[in-house]
């Protein structure tokens, strides 16, 4: 007779991870900070689907960029559609944005979002299959201002939860007009270090020439001191525009770097692109972004739609929540409830989701544990949390509509009647604020 076979647990998938306890708790505030502080600049909140149809992002992101050419989870649908799950998040905005037909209110449109985005990378330290990003984009207007104040938000919302050693790396990539010149000056340098250059970086000097300036192949960096730069080639235009980000920045006191050699790593960038990073990951750590973004003044006409101005960046909730967790900062601002609700018998059990809800609705926190009956199990608990008020429902009090509320400290008893229940605990919590 075959052995039955033991059933292995399914695990998740590789490089995804399910939220709980601090995790959760530390990218939910990271989404919510970057919500806070763009609500205060006016953004309005937007969601779009996981799934897009697969030309969406080809495009846009370029057919030679790494997340379009290897991480993009995509499936055909039985109907033969090409779907991908969401790897980032502005092209989708910009696809919302004509969808709806925002380009007829005013302009420019300033929108927030936060949620999951996939990419089929090597899972390592602060690099998922599935992560989070919080992010801004203003469209429909070109002036520096904006570029500046996508910044400004972002910055914000890190200092706010309290990381201050981050650098705001800079750079312009030009535009239509002049990215060509610099692009064909980039294969000419390249080409005479092509035998020195890294696997990669030999294909990318026919394919992306933009890349070469930014491989992490220690031969390449050195190649890469040398190579020409896009700011001695941009034209009048993005030089003033350039010159103008970086004014608003000083202004702003927001500390950046200017990082001739950045170009990130999307088709649909154009002149402003930046990169955040923290300054203190360590001795001989190459520090990861926590956040990046840009300009794409020529996305809307990639995807087929009329010209319209745009730019935008994202936090990438996963590796802030790990900064502030390396220094110490904790996930969540403790509310230690000060009052513990114990309840004795059917009737007093029933009463409690009353009085709770009366509460809550008043914005006190109390804790409880509505499934345990025992007077002696509730106080031991009320006592290994150190919480100073009991307020005690049992038999007698549901019965004539009273609570009895006791100081844990002095263990001194009162009764209150239901008319003053809510003044009184008002009254007992001053005591103990
Ligand atoms: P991105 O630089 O690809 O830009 O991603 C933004 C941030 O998301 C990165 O700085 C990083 O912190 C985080 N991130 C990216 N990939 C991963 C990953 N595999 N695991 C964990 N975190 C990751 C964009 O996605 C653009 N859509 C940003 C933008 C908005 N540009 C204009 N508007």
């Amino acid at each position: 007779m075959q052995k039955p076979q033991k059933k292995e647990l399914i695990a998740s998938v590789k490089g995804m991870h399910d939220l709980l306890g601090d995790d959760y708790a530390y990218v939910e505030r990271v989404i919510k900070e970057v919500r806070r502080v763009s609500d205060y600049y006016g953004f309005s909140p937007i969601t779009t689907p996981h799934l897009e149809k697969t030309e969406l992002f080809e495009r846009p992101l370029g057919a030679e960029s790494d997340v379009v050419e290897k991480q993009m989870y995509s499936l055909r649908t039985k109907g033969g559609d090409r779907l991908t799950l969401r790897p980032e998040g502005t092209a989708p905005i910009m696809r919302a944005y004509f969808e709806h037909g925002m380009g007829s209110m005013p302009q420019p449109v300033k929108v927030f979002y936060g949620g999951s985005f996939f990419r089929h990378e090597n899972p390592q330290a602060g690099r998922f299959r599935e992560f989070h990003q919080a992010g801004v984009e203003v469209i429909g207007d070109d002036d520096a201002i904006n570029d500046a104040l996508v910044i400004r938000i972002l910055v914000s919302a890190i200092q706010s939860l309290g990381l201050k050693d981050i650098m705001v790396n800079i750079n312009t990539i030009g535009d239509k007009v002049c990215r060509p010149a610099f692009r064909k000056e980039l294969i000419n340098y390249y080409r005479k270090h092509q035998e020195r250059v890294c696997k990669d970086c030999k294909r990318r000097i026919k394919e992306n020439p933009l890349r070469l300036l930014d491989c992490k192949e220690e031969v390449c960096m050195q190649i890469a001191k040398h190579a020409p730069q896009m700011v001695d080639y941009a034209c009048e235009f993005c030089k003033k525009h350039f010159a103008e980000v970086l004014e608003y920045l000083d202004e702003s006191s927001i500390p950046y770097f200017l990082d001739s050699h950045m170009v990130r790593g999307f088709d649909y960038y154009g002149r402003t692109v930046f990169e955040i990073i923290p300054t203190d990951a360590g001795d001989g750590i190459v520090p990861q972004a926590i956040g990046g973004g840009g300009r794409y003044d020529d996305l809307a006409e990639l995807m087929g739609a009329r010209k319209t101005p745009a730019v935008g960046g994202a936090l990438g909730a996963e590796r802030v929540a790990d900064l502030l967790r390396k220094k110490g900062i904790k996930a969540r601002s403790e509310t230690h409830p000060k009052i513990f609700l114990i309840q004795l018998g059917p009737a007093a059990k029933k009463k409690s989701l009353v009085l709770l809800e009366d509460l809550r609705k008043i914005g006190v926190p109390v804790m409880q544990t509505l499934a345990k009956d025992s007077l002696r199990a509730q106080l031991a608990i009320v006592s290994k949390l150190h919480i100073p008020i009991a307020l005690i429902v049992g038999q007698k009090e549901a019965l004539d509509g009273t609570v009895a509320l006791r100081n844990m400290e002095t263990g001194v008893q009162e009764t209150i009647p239901t008319e003053k229940f809510i003044g009184t605990i008002k009254a007992r919590l001053k005591e103990f604020s």
